[in-house]
């Protein structure tokens, strides 16, 4: 089959930063990414009790930080007081957790972002589309996922100037049928939520059937947890619009040495 490989390069995104080696989703994992050259960091997004939207995965503090609490119901200040920088090394001591426009500023003007809300409520998208119409980047320096097909529906309808991709997980099965069965499901909720692409994990599982699909729609397709250098490169000779990885540096190195088109 022909795929159609008129196309910008393929995006970097470092995932929760450049999280192999520094705290996941705090400035010095954001500033080390963007030191290794990624192109888009990628972050997750709660709403706080006072109604500030703070960088953090889980919906509480306990994996990450030597306390427990839940993002929703405490401050930003209450937050603030907790270290999330020591469990991954002394040299981060003292990390906090960052608002959103704290990550905004450290982003250089020519690299981007992928914002994943983790807070389905609309009050966080409407929130979200106050602080992104006062910051200074551009709208396409800026990418929105979720998981939750509702809330990526709600955040095109909220941000439709903002490019918006479904997140969806991938059964970890060998098994064809399950293949068919995911790639069914995938593209029937795709045609229901009017976003711009998918952002997928399960690397081995994305083939030129399913990118075909998705090209026919006008659709982008880009993958996440790819850290093993060989699906990257078969991803980029599929056309791949981004690859969501832990270790940005290292990916682009192997990319570059390996593959013949172009990274960004
Ligand atoms: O880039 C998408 C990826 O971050 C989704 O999974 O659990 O790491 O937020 P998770
Ligand atoms: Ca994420």
């Amino acid at each position: 089959m022909q795929i159609n490989t008129n196309k910008k390069n393929t995006i970097i995104v470092a995932h929760r930063g450049a999280s192999y080696a520094a705290p996941e989703n705090t400035i010095p994992s954001f500033e080390l990414a963007f030191k290794e050259d990624a192109d888009f960091i990628e972050g997750d997004f709660w709403l706080t009790k006072d109604n500030e939207i703070v960088c953090i995965h889980d919906s509480n503090t306990k994996r990450v930080s030597n306390e427990k609490i839940k993002v929703q119901s405490s401050t930003l200040s209450e937050l603030k007081k907790l270290d999330v920088g020591i469990w991954k090394g002394d040299q981060y001591k003292g990390t906090t957790i960052p608002t959103i426009q704290e990550v905004f500023n450290i982003i250089p003007k020519n690299k981007g972002i992928y914002i994943e809300i983790k807070d389905d409520r609309k009050i966080f998208v409407e929130k979200l589309r106050e602080i992104i119409n006062q910051s200074k980047i551009q709208n396409e320096k800026i990418r929105i996922i979720a998981f939750n097909p509702n809330t990526v529906r709600l955040a095109k309808d909220i941000l439709p100037e903002i490019k918006t991709y479904w997140l969806f997980e991938w059964y970890f099965s060998k098994k064809k049928c399950l293949k068919s069965l995911a790639r069914r499901r995938l593209m029937q909720t795709l045609k229901t939520l009017n976003c711009d692409g998918i952002d997928v994990n399960a690397a081995p599982y994305i083939d030129e059937k399913l990118v075909k699909s998705l090209r026919e729609n006008n659709l982008d397709f880009c993958a996440y947890d790819v850290d093993k250098v060989e699906d990257a490169i078969r991803l980029i000779n599929l056309g791949i619009d981004s690859i969501t990885t832990n270790s940005p540096l290292k990916m682009k190195e192997e990319i570059k040495k390996n593959n013949s088109r172009n990274i960004a």
